[in-house]
């Protein structure tokens, strides 16, 4: 039954604002039976709640053409959404490996949002990460870039800000593959941030989304080889932010 998101789980304000932000100032949320079989207290857990519902409208193809902010589908934890990976951590770590030959098709916003949220997501009403972060400063960001532009992942509220409307990824594309797989993620971090903890938190990043890649049926490979200059530029990055590494994500082709 449809009712105000403030009703329901007890969420912290940023939580809230965080919701909001992700319907698009629009309050309707329906409530969907756990997938899980949990019990609707369980549902009491901020943002991690928000995976059991349904959002609606999200007008996401209407966002990206305008170039605005484009509302992710929240984090399926259930595994119910189409695609959105079912194999338990044991069986994705088992077929955890690089590809680096990928079908060009599109991946689907609901992956995309689980993808983001695995590498980079809030899974607490606190506003606390899927990667922990040294002194929990969070200094990180993860870019989307794909044929129709590249975006930040804006992770507190499950969204994309436009950062480009180009197609970035020859920047990428040392390897010829990265220039037609459909997605390639940037880790980028605070220039301010220790650079062995960037590093560290931008391979904690990677491995959640390799990971869930794993349990999805995505290939990925972790890359190295970009142009960073332009890549900076073209993403137009703040002079205080550094790119750590990229990652290459798509269907594989075998
Ligand atoms: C920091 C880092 C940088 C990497 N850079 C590249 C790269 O530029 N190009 C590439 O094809 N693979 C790159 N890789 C992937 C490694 O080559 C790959 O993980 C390694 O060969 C082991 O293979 P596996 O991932 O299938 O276990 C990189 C991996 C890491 C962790």
């Amino acid at each position: 039954m449809p009712h105000m998101i403030t009703t329901g789980a007890r969420m912290t304000r940023r939580a809230v604002l965080a919701a909001l932000t992700l319907l698009g100032g629009t309050l309707v949320v329906t409530g969907l039976p756990s997938p899980t079989g949990r019990s609707a207290g369980a549902l009491e857990e901020g943002l991690t709640g928000l995976a059991h519902r349904t959002l609606r409208p999200l007008h996401t193809g209407e966002a990206r053409a305008a170039r605005g902010v484009v509302p992710l589908p929240p984090p399926d934890i259930s595994g119910a959404a189409g695609g959105a990976g079912n194999k338990t951590l044991m069986q994705a770590l088992a077929a955890r490996a690089s590809t680096r030959s990928f079908r060009e098709d599109a991946i689907p916003d609901q992956v995309l949002g689980n993808l983001l949220w695995a590498a980079w997501g809030v899974n607490r009403p606190d506003g606390r990460r899927t990667v922990p972060t040294a002194r929990n400063r969070q200094g990180m960001d993860v870019y989307v870039v794909r044929a129709d532009g590249a975006w930040r992942y804006d992770g507190t509220a499950h969204a994309l800000e436009p950062a480009a409307d180009d197609d970035l990824r020859p920047l990428l594309a040392r390897q010829s593959f990265v220039a037609t797989a459909p997605l390639t993620l940037v880790y980028t971090a605070s220039a301010a941030e220790d650079p062995v903890y960037a590093a560290m938190h931008a391979g904690s990043m990677y491995q959640g989304a390799g990971l869930f890649c794993a349990s999805a049926g995505l290939g990925n490979v972790v890359r190295a080889s970009y142009d960073e200059t332009a890549l900076h530029a073209a993403l137009r990055l703040p002079a205080d932010r550094r790119i750590i590494i990229s990652q290459t994500v798509g269907w594989p082709r075998n």
